[in-house]
């Protein structure tokens, strides 16, 4: 099949690079002159294990190309797949679709035989049938039909995930679309991986509605950890207990300092104005917000309390930036409410990611150091942000020797009480008594 890959940010990249992978022969498109032109040089925009080896492969192997002058890829495309952005719109936590309907527009025109359209980007209910109105609009003489099929992949796992999902979500309101998608997916039967065929809403709405159980499920555990601390329960035992319920499950039920990321904080926001415009109730997900806005603030408290109130003129050491380990996106990151917070207190921060460089640019006053150990180096308090392998199994001897008090606050429990209280630290996690 010939793939159109309108967009190459981190959706549009990864399943471009994966549909090559699975013998299509694909086009990458972006408007940004110079992203395109490192990618053709083999570097990639963003830090995703494996990728730049999958994409050096395909490229090698001729079936995946980059160009910003998509015009021919477009025509002769059996699929175009939009995967440009839908931010969260300033002020009302509306997705803004301005990205997905200026594709439209720009494609109409070069459809050329029987085109699928398909949104990967996530996009709020009926927005397909927007795009299916301006394509008609512009060329009512063109054949094609419009699918929504979203995309579950998590940041850091994305190409596994592309590869081995639990399940594909095909949405389309016009059967010739059908023999296309499943060509395109074909690869995947060999893993049995459930392929779903549902209407166009129904799929637009499944994307939304799986990233606010996840993030709800999230919320539920981190609000279950509060009260494990109030009450001396330990909330990884309680939530390895309720997980091997097989009606819940135990995977996102990992306690820490609240979800962020490119996908949970804008789709939950999307999803209650999605509600709130069509005169629906939907009062769990918006307190998961508004609860997971305040745990992060929380967490800097956490801290404070820690440190029994006295951060003025203290340091803190603080491990982890990026919303979660194996990316270096720092999009509604945790640490971009806590150091802030703890600055405000009047502590001094020094900080280390292995990839998130970003948050030179976005985080104020900290002095950004090479290493965890150099983090740590005369602080009085260590704080883990996120989990980056790298953390999880430091010299603790060497980690006690160079701070200037032994105390960590891990707010992803990646270390054991019982581990760090007899080699001399004061520890606090969290969820844990
Ligand atoms: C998510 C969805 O998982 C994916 O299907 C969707 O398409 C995009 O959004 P992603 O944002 O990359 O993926 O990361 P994910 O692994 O889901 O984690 C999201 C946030 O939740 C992170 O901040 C993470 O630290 C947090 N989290 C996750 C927890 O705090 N506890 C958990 O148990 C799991």
């Amino acid at each position: 099949m010939r793939v159109a890959m309108v967009g190459t940010g981190y959706v549009g990249l990864v399943s471009g690079a994966c549909f090559a992978d699975f013998g299509h022969e694909v086009t990458c498109l972006d408007k940004d002159e110079s992203k395109i032109e490192r990618l053709k040089t083999g570097k990639m925009p963003i830090f995703e294990p494996g990728l730049d080896v999958l994409v050096a492969r395909n490229v090698e192997a001729g079936r995946l190309t980059f160009t910003v002058d998509g015009a021919e890829a477009i025509r002769s495309a059996d699929a175009i797949f939009i995967a440009v952005g839908t931010p969260s719109r300033r002020g009302d936590g509306h997705a803004d679709l301005s990205f997905v309907y200026a594709v439209a527009e720009e494609i109409a025109p070069l459809l050329d035989g029987f085109t699928v359209v398909v949104t990967k980007s996530t996009v709020p209910v009926g927005t397909g049938d927007e795009i299916e109105a301006i394509l008609k609009r512009a060329r009512p003489d063109a054949q094609f039909a419009v699918v929504s099929n979203p995309e579950f992949l998590r940041e850091g796992a994305a190409i596994e995930d592309f590869k081995r999902p639990d399940r594909v979500i095909v949405g389309l309101e016009d059967e010739r679309a059908r023999p296309v998608m499943a060509e395109l997916y074909r690869p995947l039967n060999l893993n049995e991986t459930p392929v779903l065929y549902v209407d166009r809403r129904s799929s637009e709405l499944i994307k939304y509605a799986s990233n606010a159980f996840l993030a709800l499920k999230i919320t539920f555990i981190n609000e279950i950890a509060d009260l494990c601390e109030a009450v001396s329960a330990d909330v990884q035992q309680v939530a390895r207990g309720v997980g091997l319920d097989k009606r819940i499950g135990p995977k996102f039920l990992h306690a820490g300092p609240g979800y962020g990321g490119s996908c949970f904080p804008k789709d939950t926001l999307a999803l209650v104005q999605t509600a709130a415009d069509v005169g629906a109730s939907l009062k769990l997900v918006e307190t998961t917000c508004e609860v997971n806005e305040a745990r992060k603030k929380a967490m800097a408290r956490k801290v404070a309390d820690a440190m029994a109130g006295e951060l003025a003129g203290k340091t803190i050491g603080v491990l982890g930036l990026t919303f979660k380990p194996n990316t270096d996106d720092m999009r509604d990151a945790p640490s971009l409410e806590i150091v802030p917070a703890l600055q405000a207190m009047g502590a001094k921060v020094q900080a280390y990611d292995p990839e998130g460089h970003e948050a030179r640019q976005l985080l104020r006053h900290v002095d950004f150091k090479s290493g965890p150990y150099e983090a740590l180096e005369g602080a009085d308090c260590a704080v883990i942000i996120t989990e980056w392998d790298e953390f999880r199994a430091l010299d603790l001897d060497r980690v006690r020797e160079v701070m200037r008090r032994p105390l960590m606050v891990d707010l992803r429990n990646i270390y054991k009480p019982e581990e760090l209280r007899p080699r001399g630290f004061t520890y606090f996690s969290v969820g844990r008594a």
